[in-house]
């Protein structure tokens, strides 16, 4: 693929645009607050920006545990807001039984009808989602801001304020084998399966797959949540090994506060977040190559789109 002298070796690629995941089984809940990382990040940055007597918003209640630490770091009231019945009971005993349901207001809805609804009538000094996807945006987040901010202070405080996402090259060899008709089976070719195949453009790799990196990692601008801005941004990785490449690894990185950030890459048993895989068409790469990549984050607010090139430096 790549040569000395390529200017531009890899084909324009992927959008991750997807419909937001938003009904999770009770399971995933479980995994989600067993996830102590991540609530830690949460607690830390709450901890930052939450001050007694505040008003404070969730979107996202799940089975309650962020409305907990809201509640308890002295916010004067928690309206936290599920759109899943199932969850909404779960939660409601979860304040009972820790005698915090005089402090915590529940909202069985979705935050498209939070106004509509008209059950907060102050306005909110904290806002807090952890709405986040693993490819960043496909939860939906951006649409949970816009339907929030008619409830926002001055000046509120948001966790998380602000996005960006970051990517490395990838070597993939024994994984692609499996998830792609690359020779014949039995001699046959059942290569006409590859072109139906979705997860061509998008593998989402299990934490024992083996997988390397062969690039530094290039990070995209910063995109405001609150006042989200689409479009274009370029970033360029250097290619540290020799090697075959099979694609772009792809995770996003959120700002909770000036001191915490929290990332969808997965790093421990147990995260809550699973890495995903651009497949590209497979070839070497040279150490020192440059590899450019284009974000263009999509204005529908659920998706992104990458092209990237890569070439001699
Ligand atoms: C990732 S879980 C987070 C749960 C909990 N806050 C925690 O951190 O453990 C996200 C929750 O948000 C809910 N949710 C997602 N989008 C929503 C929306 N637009 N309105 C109301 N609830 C939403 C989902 O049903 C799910 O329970």
């Amino acid at each position: 693929m790549a040569d000395d002298t390529s200017a531009e070796v890899s084909e324009p690629r992927q959008n991750t645009k997807a419909q937001p995941n938003t009904d999770l089984p009770v399971k995933e809940h479980i995994l989600m607050v067993n996830d102590l990382p991540r609530g830690e990040r949460y607690y830390e940055a709450m901890k930052a920006k939450i001050r007694p007597g505040d008003v404070v918003l969730e979107v996202g209640t799940g089975a309650g545990l962020l409305s907990l630490v809201a509640a308890s770091l002295g916010a004067k009231h928690v309206y936290t807001v599920e759109q899943s019945p199932v969850l909404s009971r779960v939660a409601e005993k979860v304040f009972a039984a820790n005698g915090l349901s005089d402090k915590i207001t529940l909202i069985n809805a979705h935050s498209k009808d939070l106004v509509a609804l008209d059950l907060i009538h102050e306005k909110v000094d904290v806002f807090v989602t952890e709405t986040i996807g693993s490819q960043g945006l496909d939860e939906g987040i951006l649409l949970i801001f816009e339907h929030i901010k008619p409830l926002l202070a001055a000046g509120a405080r948001l966790i998380p304020e602000s996005v960006s996402f970051k990517h490395c090259l990838v070597n993939m060899s024994g994984i692609r084998e499996r998830v792609e008709i690359m020779q014949p089976v039995f001699g046959f070719d059942l290569s006409a399966l590859n072109a139906e195949l979705e997860s061509n453009l998008l593998y989402w790799l299990n934490p024992i797959e083996p997988w390397r990196e062969i690039s530094t990692v290039g990070e995209t601008r910063s995109y405001d949540l609150l006042n989200f801005e689409p479009g274009e941004s370029t970033q360029t990785c250097e290619i540290t090994s020799t090697n075959i490449c099979d694609g772009m690894f792809t995770w996003a990185e959120f700002k909770l506060s000036d001191e915490v950030v929290i990332d969808t890459r997965y790093r421990h048993l147990g995260c809550n977040w699973a890495n995903s895989v651009h497949f590209m068409r497979r070839g070497m790469v040279e150490y020192g190559q440059a590899c450019s990549a284009q974000f263009n984050v999509t204005d529908d607010k659920l998706g992104w789109t990458i092209n990237w090139a890569i070439g001699p430096c």
